[in-house]
């Protein structure tokens, strides 16, 4: 079996995460959440006032680029990965609502994606990565082994995303959350820089319609054949 990139790239809340941590869990790979890195350079100009009413002071947070470190911890007793920034723990904080109202303009933002695409490709170097995102079949590795676009309907993955925002504990509403999935997607992909969009050679999972033991099923025969060939 050869070493491969798995690139799986979709809409928010699609449940790509979920997959691609567990197949990186199944077959031994790095798993990478590109989106955290987003979320994290989000939260940062959050916390130094460069972000308001959906904003963002565009001039200030790329000139405080070069003091925003992204790494990750590996795995812990809880199985997952947590998001550092600048060596603080943000994985929680990420994930609320504030950051993830905001992080569509950070991702516009050509030298913020830049110096992360810059950073995920490091990571991918010596192979055996699992990355999930926007654009990691498109830009970041277009020459990936594997490639999965996964695609779901607004509402399923508004259902989804408030299941997992009220099991957090965190306060939310159905039609909010639609807003903010649609808002997104409508952000995603018509930026100038690197939109959303399916790879050409891009296998596509329609998780509307299995089961989550079904997509990894899936998920795992495809990665079978790739990695054997
Ligand atoms: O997957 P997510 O919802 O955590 O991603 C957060 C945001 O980051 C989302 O609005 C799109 C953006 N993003 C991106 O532009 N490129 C990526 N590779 C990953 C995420």
């Amino acid at each position: 079996m050869k070493k491969i990139i798995v690139a799986i790239d979709g809409y928010s809340s699609s449940g790509k995460s979920t997959m691609a941590r567990e197949l990186a869990r199944r077959i031994g790979y790095v798993y990478v959440d590109s989106g955290a890195m987003y979320r994290a350079v989000t939260l940062y100009a959050i916390r130094h006032g460069m972000a308001g009413g959906g904003k963002i002071d565009r001039d200030a947070l790329v000139a405080a680029l070069p003091g925003i470190s992204v790494t990750f911890e590996p795995a812990g007793a809880d199985g997952v990965q947590h998001t550092l920034l600048n060596g603080e723990d943000v994985e929680r904080e990420i994930r609320e609502m504030q950051v993830s109202s905001h992080v569509s303009p950070v991702a516009e933002i050509a030298e913020v994606r830049e110096r992360l695409v810059r950073l995920q490709q490091e990571a991918g170097e010596a192979k055996g990565i699992v990355m999930d995102g926007r654009d990691i079949g498109t830009t970041v590795f277009p020459d990936a082994e594997m490639k999965v676009f996964v695609e779901a309907s607004p509402e399923v993955r508004a259902r989804r995303r408030l299941r997992e925002l009220e099991q957090k504990g965190a306060e939310a509403n159905y039609e909010e959350v639609l807003e903010n999935i649609r808002t997104r997607d409508h952000i995603d992909t018509t930026r100038a820089v690197s939109p959303l969009r399916k790879a050409a050679d891009a296998h596509v999972l329609d998780n509307g319609r299995l089961t989550p033991a079904e997509q990894m099923e899936w998920l795992q025969n495809l990665y079978n054949t790739i990695s054997n060939e």
